[in-house]
């Protein structure tokens, strides 16, 4: 129950342990053209975007959008924690022009307020994260992409902890990227991207990026991988990338809208089970909680002695990584392959550890309003 990487599904690992897969294989060929299709739909893109898999992770898909940036560029960073202010840091170390709001943790950043922004001055790009993992929080991004397209040149999304486990859409976005490691189940080791046909039209000799994480080099490998054609700028992860086909052949199996259904109600699972058991969780506003990780906050024990004790229980959580509420939460994870049955050992698990560490809990009232919600599938008839 971490916030990544996850547990990785046996089927999807044994797919990685292959001796003999070279890069110009038929074998890698069709599985790279099959993940590259895969990831299209899984991000909701038209067919005339571009899909990605790079080296890497979230933060090289991240740093990858430079390419579509030139000398002197407006950059927009909306920030509700950690991540959201993982772009301000990539983006400074570039000759462009950055401006952050940032939310109180806990809280996000308001279409009004973005709005507002957007609307004094001219910005060439916009960032956004759809959930910020350091607090939990869901960043209300098509409501925000709605309000300000007609303002700003490119609207992209981090959704690292999001793709594959909440609604996922292209519509007026022009940047929608992930990693392996997160809702979609594999090991870590690669961006994942997709560029909207705009997006694309922005990608030049004369854009700000470096050479590994250009985008323009890695167009061409793309196109040609997903023709059936092999092609070469720089080795890709081949075993990961047949992992990561098997895990979307899984998600096609599944059904995303059924894949983000199970994460809800597991996410809401959790949720009720904290609230059951008496503590509070990060996110304040109910329309922000995300189906991938919840921060709970604890009132008297240290939070690492909670992931230090629930390890022995057989459950790894992660800890509160904002700096304003250092000591004061964990996280629970909650993507990938997580079920009911994960919630209940979840919560079961923490209220014994809770319980023995001297947090005043309700024992047993966490697990109960957890089997309630599950039971009944609606808080409501509690
Ligand atoms: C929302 C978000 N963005 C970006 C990143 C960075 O991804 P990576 O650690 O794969 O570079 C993370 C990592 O957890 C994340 O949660």
């Amino acid at each position: 129950m971490h916030v990544g990487p996850v547990t990785i599904d046996y089927d999807v690992l044994i797919e990685g342990m292959k001796g003999d897969v070279g890069f110009t294989s038929k074998e890698f060929v069709d599985a790279f053209q099959y993940s590259l299709k895969s990831l299209r739909k899984i991000m909701g893109a038209q067919e005339n975007s571009q899909p990605f898999i790079i080296p890497g992770g979230g933060t090289s898909a991240m740093e990858s959008v430079t390419s579509l940036l030139r000398k002197d560029d407006k950059i927009l960073v909306i920030s509700n924690g950690v991540f959201g202010d993982r772009w301000e840091k990539i983006l400074s170390r570039y000759p462009v022009h950055v401006k952050t709001i940032r939310a109180k943790p806990g809280d996000y950043v308001t279409p009004d307020d973005i709005e507002k922004e957007v609307s004094k001055e001219h910005y060439n790009m916009v960032t956004m994260t759809h959930v910020e993992t350091s607090t939990g929080i869901r960043e209300p991004i098509y409501e925000v992409s709605k309000k300000i397209r007609n303002y700003v040149d490119l609207i992209v999304v981090d959704g690292v902890s999001s793709v594959s486990a909440e609604e996922v859409k292209m519509d007026n976005i022009d940047v929608f990227l992930t990693a392996s490691q997160k809702a979609i189940g594999t090991p870590p080791g690669a961006g994942l991207l997709v560029l909207s046909e705009n997006a694309v039209s922005r990608l030049s000799d004369n854009s700000i990026a470096g050479y590994y994480l250009n985008l323009k080099n890695w167009i061409d490998v793309m196109k040609s991988m997903e023709e059936g054609r092999a092609a070469y700028f720089s080795t890709l992860p081949v075993h990961l990338i047949l992992m990561i086909t098997k895990a979307f052949k899984l998600i096609e199996k599944e059904g995303i809208e059924n894949r983000i259904r199970r994460h809800e109600k597991v996410a809401a699972a959790i949720r009720t089970g904290i609230e059951g058991m008496g503590l509070s969780i990060v996110a304040k506003h109910p329309e922000a909680y995300s189906n991938t990780v919840t921060g709970v906050i604890v009132n008297k024990v240290n939070p690492s002695e909670v992931l230090k004790e629930i390890v022995n229980e057989g459950i790894e959580l992660a800890p509160g990584v904002h700096p304003d509420l250092a000591g004061k939460y964990f996280r629970i994870g909650h993507m990938g392959w997580v079920n009911e049955n994960d919630a209940i050992s979840t919560i079961a698990a923490l209220e014994r550890v809770l319980s023995r560490l001297g947090e005043p809990i309700r024992l047993g009232e966490g697990v109960r309003s957890t089997q309630l919600y599950l039971s009944k599938g609606n808080i409501s008839n509690l």
